[in-house]
């Protein structure tokens, strides 16, 4: 099976995991390999050579040479290029989606679900590159005009995480490539294949329309060209995905050499369901956030909030719905199963961890709770948790894994206190039927998260959306509304075609 998905792509034997541009892949041998594991079983799946300080500098030194080039082309035409990678993924969605599924972990229809979202982000991006706005603004001088242009700002470097493989890249390559940018992609170590698979079927599509390089790769074994990439002065943007802990990290390094980091950080996002909710949108909505790719997607549901009137009713509920899932747990290839296993055996000790926390603190295990000790892979049950208090350390913290704490509230004021007391601030919403509630919700003394929803959960943001959170989910802004503007410098502009050069604010100063 892993064979065939591999085959499809063109994969076989050992890959190069660093694309020099030209359609060249490095010949270099001696930097490491990664040897990505399939989550369902725990064999390995492919062997990738990580790159060298050699290729990662022939991959800058060549990408700020695109640049040139690049920086002039019109924007509408740099949108052409992302419209033949689009028409690309197009064709080959299925094979990726299943590469996605097997080297992640996450079911099939969610693999295909984000090589779609790397499909809808270049549609996005190809209309975005006719409409690159800048304000014009009335000079108060006269005879001059006043407006505001966005260049593009030159290498673009991205680092994905292991859970959204693909998407991650395209949202910022997509964007970035209409901007005028050229970009190199530092993928997670854990899904370098579904990383060369992407840039082989985008690079081949600019080769083939006659565009230059626009895509480069590199993959690092250590941590050693990682770090020289976030401190290198000649990538004046790092967009990083991944946890609270090394974004901290990225963050204060690139600030430190005045460059500008876009973070996609931790979240630990919550639902509150009031007692006018309808439980047939929110059970779905509900379970579909905490246990859809297993709890790994920055958006998952982790806390609950429920009024107290109906804890019973929607706990009982989810339980059955949970014993639903349990039995379809199992190779995220198949059609069938609706839950695959987590990424990595470290993933599993740490969602054990967590449960033994939890009932330490006094938590009570509804359902789950434990791995599925009986199979290879990195199986573990969906697990829901009562009895916990909102401030206790192991509901401040993001475990990725599939582990929903569900707490009850009192009053609105109450729950949306309890929701915002967090140090995330990522994915929110709230199940109600009653205006006032859902207009105070998304008033400025409601959610304080980046995406705060009505009757819809968590996960699953589509790309038109500005993507992000506040307060340790970093701040940062991707895919769709004005996203865009973090990959450009923004200039303004004045120009005087008086004869006279009268000065700002009135200012004389006569010569
Ligand atoms: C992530 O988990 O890193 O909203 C991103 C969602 C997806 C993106 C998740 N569109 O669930």
């Amino acid at each position: 099976m892993s064979h065939e998905i591999l085959k499809a792509l063109g994969l076989t034997g050992e890959q190069s995991g660093t694309y020099l541009g030209n359609g060249e892949w490095s010949k270099t041998t001696n930097a490491g390999t990664l040897q990505p594991l399939n989550p369902a079983t725990n064999e390995v799946i492919g062997t990738v050579y990580a790159s060298s300080a050699a290729d990662y500098d022939i991959i800058v030194k060549r990408a700020q040479e695109a640049f040139k080039a690049w920086r002039t082309t019109p924007a509408p035409r740099r949108g052409e290029a992302v419209r033949l990678c689009g028409e690309a993924l197009r064709k080959h969605k299925d094979a990726l989606g299943s590469l996605v599924a097997l080297e992640m972990g996450k079911i099939k229809p969610e693999g295909d679900g984000e090589v779609q979202e790397m499909i809808d982000i270049a549609d996005f991006a190809v209309g975005q590159s006719r409409m690159l706005y800048g304000y014009t603004m009335h000079s108060e001088r006269p005879g001059h005009r006043m407006y505001e242009q966005y260049q593009p700002l030159g290498l673009v470097g991205i680092i994905s995480a292991f859970n959204f493989p693909v998407a991650v890249w395209a949202w910022n390559a997509m964007l970035a490539a209409i901007c005028g940018d050229i970009c190199i992609w530092k993928p997670s170590p854990k899904t370098p294949l579904s990383a060369i698979a992407t840039m082989k079927i985008c690079n081949e599509a600019l080769q083939e329309g006659g565009f230059p390089d626009l895509f480069f790769l590199f993959n690092d074994a250590g941590t050693e060209l990682s770090q020289a990439f976030v401190d290198d002065h000649r990538v004046p943007l790092i967009s990083f995905t991944g946890s609270t802990k090394v974004g901290r990290m990225v963050g204060e390094h690139v600030a430190k050499r005045m460059g500008r980091s876009l973070l996609e950080l931790g979240g630990n996002n919550a639902i509150i369901v009031d007692e006018s909710a309808d439980l047939k949108l929110a059970i779905p909505a509900i379970v579909f956030g905490a246990v859809g790719t297993a709890g790994q997607r920055c958006t998952t549901t982790r806390r609950l909030f429920v009024h107290e009137s109906i804890l019973s009713e929607v706990t009982d509920k989810l339980v059955a719905a949970y014993k639903q899932v349990e039995g379809k747990i199992g190779d995220p290839t198949l059609a069938t199963t609706l839950m695959g296993p987590l990424n990595s055996k470290e993933a599993v000790s740490a969602y054990l961890a967590a449960v033994e926390k939890a009932k330490a603190s006094g938590g009570k295990v509804l359902t789950g709770g434990a791995a599925l000790a009986d199979r290879k892979g990195n199986f573990v049950l969906p697990t829901i948790i009562t009895g916990l208090n909102n401030a206790d350390e192991v509901v401040q913290t993001e475990t990725f894994a599939p582990i929903l704490y569900v707490m009850p509230f009192k009053t609105l004021d109450q729950a949306i206190d309890l929701q915002n007391s967090v140090p995330q601030g990522l994915s929110s919403s709230i199940f109600t039927q009653n205006l006032k509630a859902a207009e105070q919700y998304l008033s400025a003394a409601g959610s304080d998260c980046g995406i705060a929803n009505v009757n819809i959960g968590t996960s699953g943001a589509e790309i038109g959306g500005a993507f992000g959170g506040e307060k340790e989910t970093g701040g940062g802004r991707e895919s769709g509304s004005d996203a865009w503007k973090v990959y450009m410098r923004r200039q303004t502009n004045t120009i005087n075609y008086s004869d006279a050069l009268p000065l700002a604010q009135g200012i004389k100063f006569d010569l």
